[in-house]
C-alpha cells in the first residue's frame, strides 16, 4: 500500500508506478534516512508529542534495521516506492503499529532534503580526502623536479622555459581552490530543513534546534517554504565538481600530449595504459582520455540541475526527485577520477632530457636575448626585432640560439658580447625569473611550501 493512498481509489498504472518510483536511485540514502529518523523521533519523545516509551521503541527498531543492513542480513527491497517508504515498512514489520507514529510532525518533503544533505556532508569529506591525496602526489612529483627544465607554453606553442615543478604547482593551486570551495560550501549545506514538514511547518510543539544538534547541523533553515524548496546545495556541489572535473581534464590533456611520441616528456605507467587490438606497438593513455571525457558528463549533470530548478514554483514539486541521480553520478565519478589521476601522477616517469631538448628546439630563450639588449639600453621593441631576426636565421640553419657564432650576434648588434651565451642558458633563463609566482627554483620551493602549509588546514 502507498503511504499516500488515502484519497485515491484504484491502483496506479503499472508503467506510471515504475516511472514514479525512486528507490533504485535513493536506496543509497538508507543509512542517513535512518539516522535522521532517529534524531526526529528522539525529539518527538522529548517534547512529549509521542510518549518516551514509544520513542524508545521506535529508536531501537530503527537501530536494529540499521545494524541488519550494515551486516547485510537485510538488503533494500526495490519494490517499494522510495527509501522512506521502505524504512517505515521495515519498521512496522520490526516493532508493529507503533512504528506508524514515526512520521508525526514530518513530511517526506523535509525528510528527503534532510537525508540528501546528510549524505552529501559525508561525501564532501570523501571528495576532500581525494583532493588532498591528489595534491600530495603532485607535491611529491614537483619536489623531485625542481631542476627539471621544460618548455612553458602559450597557444600550445613553446613560449618560455619553466621547471616541471613550476608547472605542477599551477595544478596544486587549482586544487587548493577546489578544496576551499568545498570547505566554504559546507557552511551553506549544513543547515537543517527538517521541521518544515510539507511546506508550512506543523501544529505540534516541535524543537527544531534539538534535531539540529542531534544530527550535527550548524543551523536550521529559517523559512519552512525555503527549506523544502531549496536545491541550491545540489546545483552548487554539482558546479564545484564540474570545476574540479575541468581541472582534471586539463591535466589529463597535458598527460596525453606529453606522453605522445613527438613530445615523449613522460611515460604513463602500464597500470594506466592499454594496448591496441590491431597495432602491437601501441600504448594508449586511456585513463587520461576517460578523465578528459568524463568532465563533459559532469558539466551535463550540472546543467541538468540548473534547468530542472529553473522557474519551478515554490515549494516542493516532484520534479525535484530528479535531483539525486545526476548528483550521485557526479560524486561517484569525480571520486574515481581523482583517485585514478593521483595514481597516474604517482607512477609517472619523467624524461628530463627530452623536456630539455624541446626547450632548445623551441627558441625559448628568445625573450632573454631581447632582455640582454634591453639591459644594455636598447628599447624593448627594437630588441624584440633583433632577437626575432636571430631566431629566423637560426631556424633556417637548424641551430639553437646558443649555437650561433658571436659574429652572427654582432651582425645584429655590436652590444652582444661573449657573456650572451651564459645569459641565455636555459637554466639561467628559468632562475633569473625571480618575480613572485615565477619559475626561479627558490621561488618554486616557496610555492611548494605554501601548498604544504595550506593543505594542513584541510587535514
Ligand atoms: N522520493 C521523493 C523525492 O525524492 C520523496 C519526496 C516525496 N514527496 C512527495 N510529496 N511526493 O523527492
Amino acid at each position: 500500500m502507498k503511504l499516500w493512498s488515502g484519497m485515491l481509489t484504484g491502483d496506479l498504472d503499472k508503467l506510471a508506478e515504475e516511472f514514479n518510483d525512486s528507490i533504485k536511485i535513493d536506496k543509497r540514502l538508507v543509512f542517513v534516512d535512518i539516522k535522521a529518523s532517529i534524531g526526529h523521533v528522539k525529539m518527538l519523545g522529548a517534547k512529549n508529542i509521542i510518549s518516551y516509551e514509544e520513542s524508545s521503541l521506535i529508536i531501537k527498531g530503527l537501530e536494529n534495521i540499521y545494524k541488519k543492513l550494515k551486516e547485510k542480513s537485510l538488503v533494500v527491497d526495490e519494490s517499494y516506492e522510495d527509501i522512506h517508504t521502505y524504512v517505515e515498512a521495515k519498521l512496522i514489520e520490526e516493532i508493529g503499529p507503533v512504528a506508524k507514529k514515526m512520521h508525526t510532525a514530518r513530511s517526506r518533503n523535509d525528510q528527503v532534503t534532510t537525508d540528501f544533505r546528510l549524505y552529501i556532508r559525508e561525501e564532501c569529506e570523501n571528495i576532500k580526502n581525494d583532493l588532498i591525496y591528489l595534491i600530495k602526489s603532485l607535491l611529491d612529483l614537483a619536489q623531485k623536479n625542481t631542476d627539471t627544465i621544460m618548455p612553458g607554453y602559450t597557444h600550445l606553442q613553446a613560449a618560455q622555459p619553466v621547471s616541471f615543478a613550476h608547472h605542477l604547482c599551477a595544478y596544486q593551486m587549482m586544487i587548493l581552490r577546489d578544496l576551499s570551495r568545498i570547505q566554504d560550501y559546507k557552511k551553506r549545506l549544513n543547515q537543517l530543513p527538517l521541521g518544515a514538514c510539507a511546506l508550512a511547518g506543523t501544529t505540534y510543539d516541535i524543537d527544531r534546534n534539538m534535531v539540529k544538534d542531534e544530527l550535527g547541523f550548524d543551523s536550521i533553515m529559517e523559512n519552512s517554504i525555503d527549506a523544502v524548496s531549496d536545491r541550491d546545495y545540489v546545483i552548487e556541489l554539482s558546479s564545484i565538481i564540474s570545476i574540479i572535473a575541468i581541472h582534471l581534464s586539463r591535466l589529463a590533456e597535458e598527460l596525453i600530449i606529453w606522453s605522445s611520441q613527438p613530445y615523449s616528456f613522460i611515460r604513463i605507467s602500464d597500470k594506466y595504459s592499454t594496448g591496441s587490438s590491431i597495432m602491437p606497438q601501441k600504448k594508449n593513455p586511456d585513463m587520461a582520455e576517460l578523465i578528459r571525457a568524463k568532465s563533459a558528463r559532469l558539466i551535463g549533470n550540472t546543467n541538468q540541475a540548473f534547468i530542472m530548478m529553473k522557474a519551478l514554483a515554490l515549494s516542493y514539486s516532484k520534479d525535484m526527485q530528479e535531483d539525486k541521480e545526476s548528483l550521485f553520478d557526479s560524486i561517484d565519478t569525480i571520486k574515481m577520477c581523482l583517485k585514478i589521476m593521483a595514481g597516474q601522477i604517482e607512477s609517472l616517469e619523467v624524461n628530463k632530457e627530452n623536456m630539455f631538448k624541446a626547450c632548445k628546439k623551441g627558441y625559448l630563450n628568445a625573450t632573454d636575448v631581447a632582455d640582454y639588449l634591453v639591459n644594455k639600453g636598447v628599447n624593448f621593441r627594437d630588441a624584440h626585432h633583433i632577437s626575432a631576426r636571430l631566431v629566423k636565421y637560426a631556424s633556417l640553419k637548424a641551430l639553437s640560439l646558443d649555437e650561433l657564432d658571436l659574429e652572427i650576434y654582432k651582425n645584429e648588434s655590436d652590444l652582444f658580447e661573449e657573456d650572451i651565451y651564459k645569459k641565455i642558458e636555459l637554466k639561467t633563463c628559468v632562475n633569473k625569473r625571480k618575480s613572485l609566482g615565477g619559475p626561479n627554483k627558490t621561488e618554486v620551493l616557496r610555492q611548494i611550501n605554501i601548498v604544504k602549509e595550506k593543505i594542513k588546514e584541510y587535514i
